[in-house]
């Protein structure tokens, strides 16, 4: 078995990289997994995937039950948490009991939380299907559900006993997820390391074709940056802020098109607009600024949106969740693998990197 192990002392875990599932009844007995499960999945995951893996368990005596609620970010909510809870009673979960999240993030949030507050915290692992879930999502134990328009505001932080990751299921995944998953694969690569942003760079074709080596390569090495960030600061009291790259004018312009855009191009769209605040403060030469744009570019993202209201953007930005005592937290690039975290960009900054990422 392809394995990486996150280092957290007692919630230490493994994250396996397969190209099938035929692997997870071995890595489930390694973390000596109760008989009884909950598969946690969404609509269109359970079409795909759900009967494969609840078959695979029944196959090796654990008594498994599913349960699935209408996949998308809007029911990412506390009806459907109690949804799960109650999937939990109805199948006579106890404390050994264990849920398996299997799906993309919207799934990892919700099984994780549920796993989180069901008699009070119960173990559960991770089988991420989409891009977004298995380069991130899936690793770090951030669990949750958005709450009064806001994301994630409500969740736990509660780590997975196991990541399965099997890079086959990506052969499904929508080319506009796909990408959209790319956006914080490449931000990986140039938050913390050069040699993976230019293995993406120079693999481009590979990726996109989905060569399941390659796949594996990405995940491995995106887990290990993921993994490393989250060993050293598991609660986001400081390193762990630098995943946000990209996130503070990314997420900006996702509320402001009103979550048309996938978060992906979104982060995108925030990584130019950061590296152009680190160019205009000379901390980031315009070779390297070009370089990040490249890179972009050539997995189809938008390089500029037309934002038609600035001042709408840079309102949204005021309500950034990542703000410490009002002020306003920004990552930025200063070469290619490696970030800063600055608190004093200026309005003007701002305005000036949005009227650069605008058509
Ligand atoms: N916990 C964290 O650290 C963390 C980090 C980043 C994002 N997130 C959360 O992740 C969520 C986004 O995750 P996502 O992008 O995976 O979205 P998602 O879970 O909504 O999945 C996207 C779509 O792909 C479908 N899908 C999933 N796997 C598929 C497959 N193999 N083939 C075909 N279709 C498939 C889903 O049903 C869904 O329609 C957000 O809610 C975000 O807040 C969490």
């Amino acid at each position: 078995m392809d394995k990486l192990r996150v280092n957290l002392g007692l919630d230490s875990y493994d994250i396996v990289f397969e190209e099938s599932f035929a692997e997870l009844p071995r890595a489930m007995s390694n973390i000596n997994a109760p008989k009884k499960l909950l598969i946690v999945t969404d609509s269109n995951v359970l079409e795909l995937y759900a009967k494969e893996v609840k078959e695979l368990f029944t196959e090796c005596g654990y008594d498994v039950k599913v349960c699935s609620f209408p996949a998308g970010e809007e029911n990412k909510n506390m009806k459907t948490i109690l949804g799960i809870c109650n999937a939990c009673v109805e199948h006579e979960m106890d404390r050994n009991s264990m849920i398996v999240a299997l799906g993309g993030g919207v799934v990892g949030d919700m099984a994780g939380f549920a796993a989180a507050i069901y008699m009070r915290g119960i173990r559960f692992i991770q089988i991420p299907t989409t891009l977004l879930s298995q380069s991130d999502s899936s690793v770090g134990g951030k669990t949750g559900i958005d709450f009064k328009n806001g994301k994630n505001i409500l969740g736990a932080f509660h780590q997975p006993k196991l990541v399965y990751i099997n890079v086959s299921t990506l052969s499904t995944l929508s080319d506009i997820q796909f990408t959209s998953g790319m956006g914080e694969v490449i931000k990986h690569g140039i938050i913390k390391n050069r040699e993976f942003f230019l293995f993406l760079r120079d693999n481009v074709t590979l990726v996109k074709s989905k060569n399941p080596y390659i796949l594996i390569k990405m995940a491995k090495a995106n887990c290990s940056i993921k993994a490393k960030v989250v060993e050293e600061d598991e609660r986001e009291n400081g390193l762990r802020a630098i995943l946000n790259f990209g996130h503070t004018i990314g997420h900006a312009v996702e509320a402001a098109f009103d979550f048309k855009m996938t978060h992906g191009e979104c982060v995108a769209i925030g990584m130019i607009g950061a590296g152009y605040i680190a160019y205009k403060r000379g901390l980031l030469s315009e070779t390297r600024l070009d370089e990040i744009e490249g890179i972009l570019e050539l997995y189809g993202f938008c390089m500029r949106v037309n934002i038609p209201d600035i001042d709408k953007v840079y309102e949204l930005m005021q309500k950034d969740k990542k703000k410490i005592d009002g002020v306003l937290k920004f990552i930025l690039p200063i070469k290619v693998g490696e970030v800063v975290e600055v608190r004093d960009v200026t309005k003007d900054e701002i305005y000036s990197a949005l009227s650069y990422i605008s058509e």
